[in-house]
Formats: C-alpha cells, structure tokens, sequence
C-alpha cells in the first residue's frame, strides 16, 4: 500500500520528471507573481529555442528533498524572489527550512548530481538585496551541486525586466544547450502549445450552476487563509478628512474564522479591479459583447502540475475583476505576443517600437505606468479592438495578488478585530501628466468605504468598482455592512520579548501603522501588570492639523506609559526648512545612543525605503561614530550586529 502511495506521491517531482521524460524543471519562489512568470517564460523559450519542454513548478508543491535524485543529464532553474528583509516568499517558505535543516546538509545530501542555473529577483533599496537567490546558490553549491552560468540577479527598483533579458541572453541561452546536450532548435516544438493555459467558451447552458464569479479559493479548500481568503465584516473610518488625500482606518472580523494574528503580522487585502479598467481591456479586445460568457482556463499541457490559474469555469467579466492583474505593466514579451493581432498596420509598427527600443518602450510604459489596455489604445489609437485569441489574453496577464498591509492593532487588545491603516494611493506619471493612475487596492478600498457611508455627500468616488463581491455578498446596504476578502500573514517584525527593553520606533505617514499597534500593546501589558521599558516613537508628517494620524488617540496612550515613554514629531511643511523624522532623531542622539548601547534599545524603522529607512540608519549609524566614538567601518559593523540579533527591525516597501 505504501508502494502505491509513494507512486502517487505529486510532490516528488523527480517521479514527474522521469514519468513524462523531462530533462529540466523549474523551480519558483514567488509572492506577487513576478517569479513565477519569469519561470514561465523560461519555460517557454526552452521550448522555443530547443523544442525541451520542462517541468514549471511552484516550489511549494515540491518536496525538495528529492533534489539529489535529479538525474544527471538534466537541469534545474532557480527562479527566486526575495520578500520583505531578506526572506524567502510563503510558496519557498518550507525550501528555505530544509536548506537550513541539518538533516537535509548532513543526512548524505550531496547534491553532486545536480545542475542548475539560477535567477533571483529582488529590489535594491532593501537592505538584504536578492537574499534568498544568493542564499540558495551559496546552499545548493555548498551541498555539492554545481551552479551553470552566473548567478542572475534582478533589481525591481531599477531594471528587473533588462537584467533578466541579459542574464537569459548572456548566461542561461549561451550555456543550455552545451550543458543539455542539445542544439537549438534541433527538436521539433509544433507540438509544443505556445501558451500555458487554454481557453474554451462555453455554452450558456451551463451558465448559472457551478459557476465562479470572483470567488476566491476552490471548493476543497477548507480552512480559512491565503488558500482560501475569508470575507471579512469591516468597518472604515477616513482619517485625513478634508484632504485631498485620504488616509482610511479600517477594522475588519476575524472571529470564528481559527484565524489569529500578533502584533506586528501583515494582513492580506484581496483586491477588485476597477471597473473603468474592466471596460478598458475589454473594448481594448473587442469583448464588450462578450463579458458574461462563460469560460473555462485549464492547462495547454495535460501534464502540468497547475492545471487551472484560478477557480473554473468562470466569466470574462469575473476574470477582469477578480482574477486576472489587468492593470499591471506589460512586459516587452507579452507586446510582441500581440503585434501579430495588431488591427491595423500602424498599430502593428507602434507595438513593434515598444518591443524593440528599449528607451521608446520605457517612456511610453514604464514612465508612464500604462497598463496593456492603454498599451493597445496608445498603439490603435482606440480606433479598433486587438482580436485575439483567450489563450493569448490569459497569457497577458499574471494572477491579480492580494496586497499586504502592516496591522495597525494589538492581538493583546483586541484579537479578533484587525486594523489596516492605508493612503489612497493616485498620481499623474511625470512624461503624461494629463492621465491619472490609481492604486488599484485603495482606491478600491475607498470605493468600500463609500458605500458604508453613502450619506456622506462628501466622499467622493473617481474611478468605479463593484464592491459588490463575487455573488452580490459582499455589500448589504439594508445592514449598511460591506465584507473583504483577507488573510493574516506571519511577519518577524516583533516587539522585544523582555517587555522592560526600551523600544525605539520610526514611522513617519503610514509608516506608523505597526507602532500604533506596537504602542497600544505595550499600553495593555503595561495595564495588565507588566513592567514596561522606554516606548519612543518618532512620528512624521506634513502638518499637526493636516496629516497627523491618530492625532486624538497619542496622548492618553503615553500618558498610560509614562514619563520615559514618548512621542516626538517632525512636521515637514510647518516651516521653511523641512523637518524629518532623522532630523529629531539628530536632536536626541545622545538619547537615542545611550539607550541602545547601555540599554539593549530596539529600534524598529516603517515606511518608505529607499530614502527615509535609509536616511535613519544614516543617522543611527551617525551616532555610533559621534557618541559611540567607533569608526566608519565599525559603526556598519556595529549596526550589522544590531540586524542580526533582531534589534535593528525594518518593515519597509520600496
Ligand atoms: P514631505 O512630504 O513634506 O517631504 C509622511 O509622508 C512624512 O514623511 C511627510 O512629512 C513627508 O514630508 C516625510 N518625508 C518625505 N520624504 C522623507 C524622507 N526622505 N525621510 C523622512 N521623511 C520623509
């Protein structure tokens, strides 16, 4: 009976690989979806280039173990995303654990079979830059495996979509043929489907039952989480009210759900896309006529481990909405994948120009953040719709991701209510400043929010969603109650475990969203009989009266705190000069110095990255010099250690 299970056994993917006579398989560690479509174009070209048709996997569903049976003739490819301060994404999670894991190191792992070529992506304006892809290589050849090529990495801050054209260009494609044993082309790939996933309308017959129109995870899945998104009761209130910009605090129910969370963790906001931009790709495809029939999505290649992208079958319509990410930018491939379906020749030669010059294609997309609806009516000029087939219209896009949000509240204090606090987020791209962007997330927030308080003349909406949810379940005017798909994620950004540390935290705008958090759970310990060290928080914003958020609740939360606990503002636009969180930070330096050098302090840092986190360790690694007396190369060294004992925390987004 074992026998037999073992047989069935998806995740040895080694079994896969020898059962359908594939000679390379990819591997993806993916939180957004980047990773994974960059596996998936490598997958393509593979077959493209040398008619070898690999194994696409998300690493979750591998059990890695298995990476020394890898036969010896074969490839592995590494496509690996960093998340957050250096970590690996969810799906590679459990990879990350065993690579870590003694057992899998000193067990007899040697991987002196394997073969591999890894790409990681990440973002420079973190501090643990492609982490995870260097990490991986380091433990793979240490284990014995031997890396091909160079080790790829991609920079999402500058040019994440040039980098991994030139390390396909000047590493994977001139070194896989030689290492496969195989020359280009040589294979015939006609029978090699081009697209990952197919299309098949169906007929109306079978509409109504069955049915999905935006729900999110499949029947079988059971329990409440990222497989499975839970429909939250929520609450709103705008915290910038009269301003231009709107800055929403938002509690949603968790209760009965067997979710939990703790000071700290992220909570995952499943977005709608707007409906303006539904029409857009629609009219952009010819398929205003056309968006409630249903259609089934399910893999060009019966042997694929992912047989669907998301829920079957399903409408146009609920694709545009729920499942596909219609607004983010296309890459130069999935242009070229179009121009053949051009309307027009001019449209043609235009789409053709963004595919090949690099600087047209970066000002016109990029620069501008067009979508591919407003690709195709730059290039059409709107005058005719882009027909093509639902195979190449899924193969477009990646799956639409849920977005995650620092959690403004404290478990200790309220469990079961989770609270987000998030700008709306809109701007006019700089070379076409007559066009608006929106965020797709929090503008569909505010529509939400909107409609709980519709008899406020003043919320206004600018761009239209269906807040209505999948089945008209979401929003119930009668209870004025509106719901949000959701699920909790587990973050390291965690308070000290000896309550009597002093904690120093940074976060100016909606950087303080976990600090309200934190701030609040040191006030319920602290009521609730413990013993609390110094609570700083350095806040900062335009102006008192403008954008101080949470400005009633501060002081009776420091008040309950005490005489060592306290908040200090910079307000940017109060004075001539600006004022920045790093700039009072200087003014207590000594302070700040004193407490994490004879004090243990913690220091905690939460907002924008690239310049304000960036800036404020600056100024700590400042005071390390001027107070500290320690020298250039010992004030990093001395920070470093701060990183790695997990005293020196960053929750920040690029
Ligand atoms: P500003 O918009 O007036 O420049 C929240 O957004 C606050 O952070 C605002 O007061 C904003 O100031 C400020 N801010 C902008 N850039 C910053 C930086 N590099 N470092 C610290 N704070 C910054």
């Amino acid at each position: 009976n074992t026998q037999i299970k073992q047989e069935d056994e998806p995740s040895n993917f080694v079994k896969t690989m020898k059962k359908q006579d594939r000679k390379v398989v990819i591997f993806y560690g993916s939180q957004t979806g980047t990773a994974e479509d960059c596996a998936q174009r490598i997958g393509k070209q593979c077959k493209k280039r040398f008619g070898v048709a690999p194994l696409v996997l998300d690493i979750e569903n591998c059990d890695m173990k298995y990476l020394d049976q890898v036969p010896e003739d074969s490839l592995a490819i590494f496509v690996m995303a960093t998340y957050g301060e250096g970590e690996p994404t969810d799906n590679a999670q459990e990879f990350w654990d065993l690579l870590e894991n003694p057992e899998f190191s000193e067990g007899g792992n040697d991987l002196k079979n394997l073969r591999y070529f890894i790409f990681g992506l990440g973002n420079s304006s973190y501090t643990y830059y492609n982490w995870v892809s260097k990490t991986v290589d380091e433990k793979l050849t240490e284990f014995g495996a031997a890396r091909i090529g160079e080790l790829g990495m991609g920079d999402d801050e500058n040019s994440l979509e040039d980098d991994f054209e030139a390390w396909q260009d000047g590493q994977l494609w001139p070194l896989f043929g030689d290492a496969l044993q195989v020359d280009a082309a040589s294979q015939d790939s006609s029978s090699v489907p081009d697209t990952t996933y197919k299309v098949v309308e169906l007929d109306v017959a079978e509409d109504g039952q069955g049915v999905y129109c935006g729900e999110l995870g499949e029947k079988s899945v059971t329990s409440w989480g990222a497989k499975k998104p839970y429909p939250a009761p929520i609450t709103s209130r705008d915290l910038l009210t009269g301003s231009d910009r709107h800055c929403l605090h938002l509690e949603v129910d968790i209760s009965g759900t067997g979710m939990t969370y703790t000071t700290g963790d992220h909570i995952a906001i499943w977005p709608t896309n707007s409906e303006d931009e539904v029409f857009r790709l629609a009219r952009a495809f010819g398929l205003d006529d056309k968006l409630d029939t249903v259609i089934r999505v399910t893999a060009a290649d019966e042997t694929s481990a992912k047989q669907s992208p998301f829920p079957q079958p399903t409408t146009y319509r609920a694709m545009f909405r729920h499942y596909l990410d219609i607004c983010q930018i296309p890459s130069r491939d999935v242009l070229q994948m179009l121009v053949r379906f051009a309307p027009t020749p001019e449209a043609g030669e235009i789409i053709k120009k963004l595919v090949t010059d690099k600087e047209e294609y970066r000002r016109v997309v990029i620069d501008s953040v067009r979508n591919l609806a407003e690709v195709l009516d730059y290039a059409s000029s709107g005058s005719a719709p882009f027909h093509v087939p639902g195979d190449v219209l899924v193969e477009s896009f990646n799956r639409l991701q849920p977005r995650y949000y620092s959690i403004s509240s404290s478990s200790s204090e309220s469990p079961y209510s989770v609270s987000v606090t998030a700008v709306t987020l809109k701007y006019r791209p700089d070379p076409t400043p007559e066009r608006t962007v929106f965020g797709v997330n929090t503008n569909y927030l505010w529509a939400v929010h909107k409609n709980l308080h519709d008899d406020d003349e003043a919320i206004q909406v600018e761009t239209e969603y269906s807040v209505e949810g999948p089945n008209g379940d979401y929003f119930d005017a009668k209870n004025n109650t509106a719901k949000l798909p959701v699920h909790i994620r587990q973050s390291n950004f965690k308070l000290p475990s000896d309550d009597t540390k002093p904690v120093i935290m940074v976060g100016p705008g909606t950087g303080v969203a976990p600090f309200r958090g934190f701030v609040r759970e040191r006030v319920y310990r602290k009521q609730h009989g413990k013993e609390i060290g110094p609570t700083i928080l350095y806040f900062g914003c335009r102006r008192r009266d403008e954008d101080f958020l949470y400005k009633e609740e501060w002081p009776e939360l420091f008040d309950i705190l005490g005489e060592n606990s306290k908040m200090i503002n910079a307000f940017s636009r109060e004075t001539e000069q600006k004022v920045y969180v790093q700039d009072k930070l200087k003014e207590n330096g000594q302070e700040t110095w004193n407490l994490i050098d004879n004090h243990s302090a913690s220091i905690y840092v939460c907002g924008e990255a690239k310049r304000m986190a960036k800036d404020v360790q600056k100024a700590i690694t400042g005071f390390a010099k001027q107070y500290g007396g320690l020298d250039d190369d010992a004030a990093e060294a001395y920070i470093s250690k701060l990183r790695d004992s997990g005293r020196y925390q960053e929750d920040v987004w690029a």
